[in-house]
């Protein structure tokens, strides 16, 4: 198999004092997804966290394209093509759809935002429907598709995503994850934690699964998803267990 996209060696990250996530290891490969899968305060929000460099690093080594990142600020990891999506925010509430993705690009150089902007909104028409409307005033679901949308304006190779779908619609939920499998589909490797786990596991090639802070278990999505512990934790206990 190719070298991986990331690589994850024994991390352990947190805040302040306190080590949350804990000897880590994990590699993600080129163009897939992989469900990170864990109970509320396991740690997921802040493994990702961890990976874009925005708590605090304690220990172990964070390689991607082969490079030791886990010593770099948040903005030079984006730079270098990871984009980080966390749980739940709406960046600019008070400015509208057009002047947040404009802000997106601030990364950019100027003679780039147009065809940047053109192309997250070909793949996402909604936001130049609304353009002029204010981001806090989108719809919970739209609201998760701008903030994605920002983050793939500057085309990273690695997309980390937290809850993506949280309060949206089963129809948006499966828009969402639609869009995520078309995004790997170009190559774009894609970390995604989801409380909707049966969804997420079925566009995902990989899972991991966290316990306090710690690697559990991992392998291919439809084992993980077939495994009687995943099933009774995560996936609705025994109705599952005989349906299949
Ligand atoms: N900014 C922070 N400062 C201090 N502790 C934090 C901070 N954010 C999270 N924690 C703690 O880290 C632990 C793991 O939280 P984390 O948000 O990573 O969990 P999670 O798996 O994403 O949970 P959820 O499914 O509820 O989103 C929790 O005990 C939480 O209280
Ligand atoms: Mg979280």
């Amino acid at each position: 198999m190719s070298a991986p996209t990331l690589a994850l060696e024994s991390v352990t990250a947190g805040y302040g004092d306190n080590p949350i996530v804990r000897d880590f290891s994990a590699s993600l490969h080129g163009g897939t997804i992989t469900t990170l899968i864990g109970g509320n305060g396991a740690g997921k929000s802040t493994l990702l966290r961890a990976i874009y460099g925005a708590n605090r690093f304690f220990s172990g080594r964070i390689l991607f394209n082969g490079q030791a990142i886990e010593r770099l600020p948040p903005w030079e990891r984006l730079k270098r093509g990871i984009g980080f999506v966390p749980q739940g925010r709406c960046n600019f509430p008070a400015m509208s759809v057009a002047e947040n993705l404009k802000m997106g690009c601030y990364t950019l150089p100027a003679a780039m935002h147009d065809a940047a902007i053109g192309r997250v909104v070909a793949l996402f028409p909604m936001l130049k429907q609304k353009e002029r409307t204010e981001a806090g005033n989108l719809s919970g679901g739209e609201q998760q598709v701008l903030e994605m949308a920002m983050v793939l304006l500057v085309e990273p190779t690695l997309l980390l995503l937290d809850e993506p779908s949280l309060g949206l619609s089963p129809k948006m939920q499966g828009d969402v994850f639609t869009t995520v499998q078309q995004i790997a589909a170009r190559g774009v490797t894609v970390l995604i934690v989801e409380q909707n786990v049966r969804g997420a596991l079925l566009i995902s090639d990989r899972a991991l699964v966290m316990e306090q802070g710690r690697k559990f278990m991992e392998g291919p999505a439809a084992e993980v998803r077939t495994d009687p512990r995943i099933r009774q934790a995560y996936l609705g206990g025994n109705i599952q267990q005989t349906a299949a």
